[in-house]
Parts: structure tokens; C-alpha cells; sequence
């Protein structure tokens, strides 16, 4: 019936994972979020105490590592070890240290991996870095979705309970350093890939940009 896997990639804040969940919905397609799988190493490597300059002990303790993921009402869950870390992972220590993890080349392989096996049967939806690049070279739509940085923290600001206590400017920082690392990373970094279509969304809402991706979808299918 004529699958595809769709790749969506860009830097931090860019509305990928919603964009990314609502496009596989209109498709019927499964969504992938890879940074939650960075995110839930992360988080076990910060709770067992192990550095991101422990390159070895990194590798060693995420051999034996299960991240799954599974599709939960139009979302997805992610579980570690067999716990559920879904809204644990999206903490500021996790957000703050994850691009350090994710410089590990041995730590993404294995992911990647992972992620080529969940695309095999086609009908993914794949948000992350290096998806269009590395992990689905072959994906039949490739996006690159980019703003503003100023616009990203917006984006980021409106979605915080003001308990967290965090401002403008600081996502904003947090934003800016998280992207220079992923980008100026040796194993794959942030690129957008030769055959991708790049989408500005800095004055586009959710619904445009979806419209816009599935109808591109429709035009390759
Ligand atoms: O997408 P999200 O912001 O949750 O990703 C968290 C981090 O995981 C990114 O900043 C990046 O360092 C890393 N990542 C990656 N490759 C991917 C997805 C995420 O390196 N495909």
C-alpha cells in the first residue's frame, strides 16, 4: 500500500515532536521520537552517576540498556529498564546534559540501531537530529524544520508552569548551547540533508506546518 518513512529534523524547539505526532497521526503512521531515547540514557547514566567523559563506563552500562518506546493516545511513552520515564526525561538536568551523552559515537550506533529496526516496515514518522543523514538516509520525505531562536524559547516558555520558575532568556541560552553542541558534534551532527525541504515555521503555526508536510506526503505517495 505504498508506506514511506517521513524524517523530520532541526535543532532544539522547533515544534519537531508535535509537529511530528500529528503528522503520523493524519498518516496513520507510528511516531518515533529519537531525542526521548537520548534523553532516557541520559537520565539513567545522571541516576547512576556516570559522566558523559566516562566514555567507557557510558558504553559498558548502556550495552544492557531497553529504552522502549511505545505509541500512547497519539503520543508515545518511554520506558527504561521497564520504567516508565516519559515526563521524568524532560527534566532541565536531563534537557541540560543530553547533548553531552549524545556525542558518544558507540552510544549512537546502538541507538540508531534501534531506530533502523523500528523504520524496516515503513510507516514512521522519525523526529531528531540526524534522522534525514544517518538513521533513514532512504526516507521518501525528508524535512528540515528551523526558527528562530528567539521564537523556539517563545514556544518552549508558553509550554512551562510558572513553578518552574525558569525565563525567556534562560531557555533561550539553554536553546542557543544545546544547538551549537549538536551542530559542531563529530558523529552526525545536526545537517540538514542534501534532499530535505527546509521549513522556516518562524511565522507559521502548528496546523500550517502539518498541512504543509502531509501534503508533501500525499505528493510523493
Ligand atoms: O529532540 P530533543 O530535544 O528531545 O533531543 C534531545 C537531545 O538529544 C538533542 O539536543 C541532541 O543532543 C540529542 N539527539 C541527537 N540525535 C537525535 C535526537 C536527539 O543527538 N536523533
Amino acid at each position: 500500500d505504498g508506506k514511506m518513512n517521513v524524517a523530520i529534523d532541526g535543532p532544539a524547539g522547533a515544534g519537531k515532536s508535535t509537529v511530528a505526532r500529528l503528522v503520523a497521526e493524519e498518516l496513520g503512521y507510528i511516531y518515533v521520537d529519537t531525542g526521548a531515547m537520548y534523553r532516557a540514557v541520559s537520565l539513567h547514566m545522571l541516576r547512576k552517576d556516570i559522566s558523559p567523559e566516562d566514555m567507557t563506563q557510558v558504553l559498558q552500562e548502556a550495552q544492557d540498556l531497553v529504552i522502549d518506546l511505545q505509541p500512547d493516545r497519539g503520543g508515545q511513552k518511554v520506558f527504561c529498564n521497564g520504567e516508565d520515564v516519559t515526563s521524568e526525561i524532560r527534566s532541565r538536568e536531563v534537557t541540560g546534559i543530553v547533548s553531552r551523552y549524545a556525542q558518544i559515537e558507540g552510544l549512537r550506533t546502538q541507538l540508531v540501531d534501534t531506530q533502523r529496526q523500528m523504520a524496516l516496515r515503513k510507516g514512521v514518522v522519525m523526529d531528531g537530529r540526524d534522522i534525514g543523514t544517518t538513521v533513514l538516509p532512504d526516507a521518501e520525505v525528508k524535512i528540515f524544520m528551523t526558527a528562530s531562536v528567539q521564537e523556539r524559547a517563545l514556544r518552549r516558555f508558553k509550554e512551562l508552569e510558572p513553578s518552574d520558575g525558569l525565563t525567556l532568556e534562560q531557555l533561550e541560552r539553554d536553546i542557543a548551547t544545546r544547538d551549537k553542541l549538536d551542530e559542531n558534534r563529530e558523529v552526525s551532527p545536526l545537517r540538514c540533508a542534501e534532499d530535505a525541504i527546509v521549513l522556516d515555521t518562524t511565522k507559521m503555526n502548528i496546523h500550517e506546518v502539518v498541512d504543509k508536510i502531509v501534503s508533501y506526503c500525499t505528493m510523493v505517495r
